[in-house]
């Protein structure tokens, strides 16, 4: 695990912190503009990504020096050109593309929710009153499921890499809280007589139906559209999956999602969950850390967990955890768990 115990001493480290922010936005702002994808095919002066941009010359000038100084981009004599990182990561459509993830995720929703995190500390509100209730919309729905997809398909791919062996002969896997499917899309495409279920609310498997058919997998994922605390799921299943659900609910919640898991899995069927985690000290990762941090924002009941907090629930609804291990560096674990049997 990537632990983060080493305690500030440099007031320029505060000011890392506190001017942080700033930097996001200018990541952001890029995305919206597509600077990126526009320096793609190479070199190009300010007047050149203006005339493209629209954005006036000092403005858009601001911005270039600003992504320059966070190491985004590269300046020379010739112009503006994409750093490695970003020619690598922020491009539009790149195999290993995470802009779309940044822009519309982070940058649109969480960027703007963040300003709600005192009063949900303080617990007198949250910025959409729970992560499902920004998702009742179709269009926030689509712009958090989008982007979603991208951030999670190479982590989908991991894992099911990982749990192959215990997925290897199993027929029906329920993905709750499934998002776009693209963990049930990975699954699937490793194990040929693989079906799922992606249950997610409504707006988010609508959503999902467009990413399973471009996977030609629409005969093998099927959609549910339910409140996976509130609803009844699917019975006899052979692997239940819950990827980043537990962060996103309540703490009361967390125990009646393991109890439907439970309760839905076939005697001896696996759950999987995949998650943020924190090292079994709490002091990290930084990352792990302000993810959970982040949904204060949305919810006030959400709690924050270790990997072996995790393990010890699972134990306490019964089930016998088979392995854990960090599957995201520094942001996130996988665990294995069998249900009674
Ligand atoms: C961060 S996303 C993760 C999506 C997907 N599992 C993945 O890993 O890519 C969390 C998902 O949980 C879903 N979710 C949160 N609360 C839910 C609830 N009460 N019922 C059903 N889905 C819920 C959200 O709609 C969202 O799609």
């Amino acid at each position: 695990m990537h632990a983060t115990t080493t305690t500030l001493t440099e007031r320029r480290e505060l000011s890392a912190i506190a001017y942080g922010f700033i930097g996001s936005k200018a990541l952001f702002a890029a995305l919206e503009l597509d600077l990126f994808t526009r320096l793609d095919s190479g070199r190009a002066t300010t007047e050149q990504l203006c005339a493209c941009t629209s954005v006036a010359r000092n403005r858009l000038q601001t911005l270039l020096h600003a992504l320059t100084a966070l190491g985004l981009l590269d300046h020379d004599g010739a112009g503006y050109a994409n750093g490695p990182a970003a020619a690598r990561w922020l491009v539009r459509g790149a195999p290993s593309g995470f802009g779309e993830y940044f822009r519309l995720q982070i940058g649109r929703q969480i960027y703007p929710a963040l300003t709600h995190l005192d009063a949900g500390l303080a617990g007198t509100g949250a910025a959409f009153d729970t992560l499902a209730g920004l998702l009742s919309s179709p269009e926030e729905a689509a712009t958090f499921t989008d982007a979603q997809h991208a951030g999670s398909l190479g982590a989908a791919r991991a894992l099911a890499e990982r749990i192959g062996p215990a997925v290897d002969g199993a027929g029906r896997l329920l993905d709750v809280g499934g998002g776009s499917g693209a963990f049930s899309i990975a699954l699937c495409e490793r194990h040929p007589a693989l079906r799922a279920t992606v249950l997610d609310l409504p707006a988010v498997v609508e959503v999902a139906g467009r990413y399973r058919d471009a996977a030609g997998l629409s005969a093998r994922i099927d959609l549910l559209a339910a409140d996976a605390v509130r609803d009844p799921w699917p019975a006899d299943q052979d692997v239940v999956l819950l990827s980043y659900l537990l962060s996103a609910v309540g703490d009361a919640e967390i125990d009646v999602v393991l109890a439907k898991a439970r309760d839905c899995l076939a005697p001896g069927g696996l759950l999987v969950v995949h998650d943020f985690a924190l090292d079994d000290h709490g002091a990290g990762p930084t990352a792990a850390a302000l993810w959970f941090l982040q949904y204060v924002a949305y919810h006030p009941d959400t709690v924050s967990f270790s990997a072996g907090a995790l393990a010890e629930r699972l134990r306490g609804h019964g089930f016998t955890v088979l392995a854990r291990g960090e599957l995201i560096p520094g942001i996130t674990a996988a665990l294995s768990a069998r249900s009674p049997s």
